[in-house]
């Protein structure tokens, strides 16, 4: 057999993969990561920033399209201020140590949740990252970051309201449209696939509204553990599912 042949064999025997669109990660278990190695919680987070620097080189590299990573939820505040203040710094540090590589890479940044109670610098540090990378044309990474898919959806009902209450719109007139266009991700493609490591195999506040059509795939690994062939696996279990989309047949 030629080496051409052998090559052609092994691509063959592999699964094929589907590249979503959209993809979004809900990135747990930092904290088991830790412990299982008798480390600091805080560590976890620290290698949980070095798979998620790796995970939007993937999302490059396959040509994944919007990339949202969940990287504060409204409900993580009930954790102790110490763990807190620690996430928010390691947000800080990515922005300004990764602000450069991400321009270069043509890495657009949006950054959704409320802004509503962040300190002035650092949502400074937020619209400038965006402002900075808005005429990106590669890879759209949303980091949602305080945020709460509730939270989000009684936001866009003030909006909605507020325009109501003005006579500037017909309470007829709202459309799933109109809901859209008030959420944080107005003009983002819904996500096609939603990956949650370390087990857990909830929605934990996620893109409620937006999630509603996404497929969910699960794994073991803790965030930090998360790596090229994790992604893999996934795009192989993702190219399997039958969507039909209340259907009767799979889209395509
Ligand atoms: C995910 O890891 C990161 C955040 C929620 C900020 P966790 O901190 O939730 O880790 P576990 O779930 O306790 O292991
Ligand atoms: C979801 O993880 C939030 C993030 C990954 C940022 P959590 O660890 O907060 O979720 P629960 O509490 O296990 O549902
Ligand atoms: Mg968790």
């Amino acid at each position: 057999m030629s080496i051409d042949s052998v090559i052609t064999a092994d691509l063959a025997q592999r699964p094929r993969l589907r590249i979503p669109a959209h993809l979004g990660v809900i990135m747990d278990g930092n904290g088991r990561w830790a412990k299982a190695r008798n480390k600091r919680r805080t560590e976890g987070h620290i290698e949980g920033v070095k798979a998620l620097r790796n995970l939007v080189e993937l999302c490059i590299n396959y040509g994944v399209g919007h990339l949202t990573v969940f990287s504060f939820s409204s409900e993580n505040w009930t954790r102790p201020r110490d763990e807190i203040a620690f996430i928010f710094n390691l947000l800080r540090r990515f922005v300004i140590s990764d602000l450069q590589r991400l321009i270069s890479n043509n890495v657009q940044v949006r950054i959704i949740g409320t802004r509503d109670g962040l300190e002035p610098s650092l949502v400074r540090l937020i619209d400038d990252v965006e402002a900075k990378t808005a005429a990106n044309t590669g890879l759209v990474l949303v980091v949602a970051f305080n945020y709460g898919g509730k939270a989000e959806i009684a936001e866009a009902t003030r909006k909605i309201a507020r325009e109501v209450a003005a006579g500037r719109l017909s309470p007829d007139a709202i459309t799933e449209d109109t809901i859209e266009a008030a959420l944080y991700t107005a003009g983002l493609p819904d996500p096609d696939l939603i990956i949650r490591t370390s087990g857990e195999q909830r929605i934990s506040n996620f893109l409620l509204w937006q999630a509603a059509y996404s497929e969910f795939v699960f794994v073991d690994e803790n965030w930090p553990d998360f790596d090229e062939n994790s992604f893999v696996r996934v795009l192989e279990a993702f190219a399997l599912r039958d969507r039909r989309f209340g259907g009767i047949e799979a889209s395509s």
